[in-house]
């Protein structure tokens, strides 16, 4: 069993991300097909999202599945074996279970018996956060080795009958390996913030200890996501340029500098918005929400998996990564690659 190892007195170290992985399951929902649930249309949901179809998971294809079919690509993306594997970290507002943590079920799956486990719950800013927790990990020396993952399965929440959110979710996973590389790489500057004062614009009101999943409740679909479109997109807008100029600032770089921004995949005009405001164009943002939707805390991790895998991103480029999501939340990120 590992036991966590404290060096104090170690100078600070950098982190890299070392290897990226991601998995979407097979089953394609394209937007004809959501037009015989509820009354919607291809054209609404493509002028007003982006989105044309999106994956949904099998019944018997839990989020520990999707997470560890990504995080097994991430570690030989890595080049890097389970037994290396010091920590997983899961993010996600769709856990098999409350408990034990998805991060556990991963655990087993992989083989990656000396690792600890536990899950993080920030929404869509999930993989943001959970990164910067590892990051914390390694810079102090207390573990090497950090598997970080964001995986959801929205289909098992999402009220299938309501036309104001189900056109817009998905399922997968995304993972990467965090490790200390040396040559100056990696991690320069995180951000996290909260405002908890806004959670009534995005949440999912029962299941939880204050209303637990009833029959009453469960038939008015009180367990599944609840959201204030126009407000969540106002606030999308600001939380995202805020937390992107607030870590630019922090790395001394000027927005033209980044070669990749990957941002969270929840709506294309979102995206426009913030290309429009920090003047960097649309072509160096990594968009998938066409083909995947939103897929909450594993957005920007399988994005990240394609713009590495697509040769997006160069060894010593400058990306940047930011996400929002209830709460609500909000993250960035800058990462020398
Ligand atoms: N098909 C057809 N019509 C629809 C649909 C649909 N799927 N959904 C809503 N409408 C209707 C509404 O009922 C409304 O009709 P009404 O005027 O008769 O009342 C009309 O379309 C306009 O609705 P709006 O809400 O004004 O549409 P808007 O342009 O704001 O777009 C959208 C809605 C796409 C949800 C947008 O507000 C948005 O993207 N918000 C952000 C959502 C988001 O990012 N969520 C993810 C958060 S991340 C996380 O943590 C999970």
């Amino acid at each position: 069993m590992t036991q966590p190892r404290t060096r104090p007195n170690q100078p600070k170290r950098t982190v890299s991300i070392i290897g990226t992985g991601s998995y979407l399951p097979e089953r394609i929902l394209t937007n004809q097909e959501l037009e015989k649930l509820v009354e919607t249309s291809d054209e609404w949901i493509t002028s007003r999202t982006g989105i044309k179809e999106r994956r949904i998971a099998g019944e018997d294809e839990h989020t520990s599945d999707l997470a560890a079919k990504a995080a097994l690509s991430a570690m030989e993306n890595a080049g890097i074996t389970a037994e290396e594997v010091d920590l997983i970290i899961v993010a996600t507002v769709t856990p098999d279970m409350f408990f034990p943590s998805t991060a556990c079920f991963v655990q087993t799956k992989i083989g990656a018996k000396n690792a600890a486990c536990f899950d993080v719950s920030a929404a869509c800013s999930g993989f943001l956060y959970a990164i910067e927790i590892a990051q914390q990990f390694i810079t102090s020396h207390t573990y090497d080795t950090i598997l970080v993952i964001g995986a959801e399965k929205l289909s098992s929440i999402v009220d299938w009958t309501d036309r104001n959110t189900c056109v817009l979710f998905g399922d997968g996973a995304g993972a990467a390996v965090l490790r200390h590389r040396g040559g100056g790489h990696g991690v320069i500057s995180t951000f996290m913030a909260s405002d908890g004062g806004l959670s009534d614009i995005l949440y999912i009101p029962g299941g939880g200890s204050r209303f637990p999943i009833n029959k009453a409740n469960a038939a008015e679909h009180q367990n599944c996501i609840k959201m204030n479109g126009k407000e969540t997109y106002k606030h999308a807008v600001i939380s995202m340029l805020d937390a992107a100029q607030k870590v630019l600032a922090e790395a001394n770089l000027d927005p033209s500098a980044l070669a990749c921004i990957i941002p969270h995949q929840a709506n294309l005009r979102i995206i426009e918005a913030i290309s429009d405001r920090i003047k960097v164009p649309m072509e160096r943002f990594m968009i998938n929400l066409d083909r995947y939707g939103n897929t909450s805390a594993a957005a920007v991790a399988i994005a990240l998996d394609e713009a590495n895998r697509t040769g997006r991103m160069k060894v010593g480029d400058y990306v940047l990564l930011v996400v929002f999501g209830g709460g609500l939340t909000w993250a960035s990120s800058v990462i020398q690659w």
